[in-house]
């Protein structure tokens, strides 16, 4: 995979998609922070599992969280070590394959990332290990994209914005696999474009196998919830869970 994803990826595509978040990472670090201040949870450090180019630890370093990341792509790490020089990122082979000797309050992997990793031991592997990176009483924190959503994608969506367009064409794929194709067509300072691509495999499983994933990994506490982080009771209807998971 690292291969492949630094060959797609450079500095360029991690400036880009850093201003190109939609307020995805901000937003839901407010959301996480009502939470935390209502649940009453003591959360001075946090861990992000494959943290692209730093803006959420960003976020959480603005309410006082000292940050550290993982990533795939080295790209990604050069741009975040460079942007963040008080941050720790680590460079991984896989997204579930990470070093768990630090001890952290929070432990997050967001925008979808577990759907790209293929089978269901693997995501297991991630529990594991974002559950011996916790404290007691840490939080685990991610989302996912559900079956209800990817197993009938089938669509084209173009984005535009001032530093980036962005074609995205999904598609079902084999199996439990669904097909994302993206070009992104980068705006230089001279006005150029410059294309880069990416090819992402995602997978589905039913939110029950997830459940019972989480709790073999050994959480016992789990919330399916939506964007806000208030639970949803009806977690079958939806197109993305987020889930908090506490040790
Ligand atoms: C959508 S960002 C998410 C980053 C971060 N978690 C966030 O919320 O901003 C995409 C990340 O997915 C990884 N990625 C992109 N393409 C991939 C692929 N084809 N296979 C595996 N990982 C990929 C990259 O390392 C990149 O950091």
């Amino acid at each position: 995979m690292e291969t492949y994803v630094s060959q797609s990826f450079d500095k360029n595509y991690a400036a880009a998609w850093s201003s190109d978040q939609g307020g995805f990472s901000y937003n839901l670090a407010q959301n996480l922070m009502e939470y935390i201040n209502k649940n009453k949870k003591p959360v001075k450090t946090a861990l992000d599992i494959c943290c692209g180019t730093g803006e959420f630890l960003y976020q959480l370093s603005r309410f006082g969280i000292v940050g550290a990341g993982t990533e795939v792509a080295k790209s990604m790490i050069d741009y975040s070590q460079e942007k963040y020089p008080n941050m720790k990122f680590t460079l991984t082979k896989e997204i579930y394959d990470f070093p768990t000797k630090g001890k952290y309050d929070l432990v997050s992997c967001n925008h979808d990332m577990v759907n790209m990793i293929e089978k269901l031991s693997n995501w297991k592997e991630l529990f594991v290990n974002a559950y011996k990176s916790l404290n007691k009483g840490g939080m685990f924190v991610f989302d996912f994209y559900t079956k209800k959503k990817l197993e009938n994608w089938d669509e084209v969506i173009f984005e535009e914005s001032d530093t980036m367009d962005h074609v995205k064409s999904i598609k079902k794929g084999m199996d439990n696999k669904t097909i994302m194709k993206e070009i992104y067509y980068m705006k230089n300072d001279e006005g150029f474009y410059k294309k880069t691509f990416d090819i992402i495999v995602e997978s589905y499983f039913e939110n029950k196998e997830i459940l019972n994933t989480l709790n073999a990994a050994g959480f016992k506490n789990v919330q399916f919830c939506d964007f806000s982080l208030s639970p949803v009771a009806n977690a079958e209807e939806r197109n993305r869970v987020h889930v908090i998971a506490i040790k």
